[in-house]
């Protein structure tokens, strides 16, 4: 005789998605650097501002009309990030700080590519 194994699947277990965290570091104009939880789905400037970086202030809430969300990037990072649109190199251009791989951070959806995204927020100008 022959038995066959019984496999009983639970039912009423609850079946939970989570997104994976990850971080990103950013270094602030004191020359701290911090690690900050990062969930794929929402902008580099919300994970910053979500992390107590206060000094980003981010005063249009992500509507590209205030650049006070300016970050510099990793140059060795810069090429993964999405390409900059017309809107953001314009208003990114009327601050004395820009650098070469300046970014306004709403404009940066993170995501897991992004893992240990490292930014510098830039200084006032
Ligand atoms: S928060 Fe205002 S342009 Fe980014």
């Amino acid at each position: 005789m022959t038995t066959l194994a019984t496999t009983t699947l639970a039912t009423t277990t609850p079946v939970t998605t989570t997104l994976a965290m990850t971080s990103i570091i950013v270094t602030t104009r004191d020359g701290a650097t911090r690690t900050l939880s990062a969930t794929p789905g929402v902008s580099v400037m919300e994970v910053i501002r979500d992390g107590g970086v206060d000094e980003l202030l981010a005063l249009c809430g992500g509507c590209l009309s205030c650049a006070t969300c300016h970050v510099v990037v990793d140059p060795a990072q810069a090429a993964s990030l999405p390409p900059i649109t017309d809107e953001e190199d314009a208003l990114l251009d009327g601050l004395d700080t820009r650098t070469p791989t300046s970014r306004l951070s709403c404009q940066i959806p993170f995501d897991e590519t992004l893992a240990n995204l490292h930014v510098t927020t830039a200084p006032d100008g």
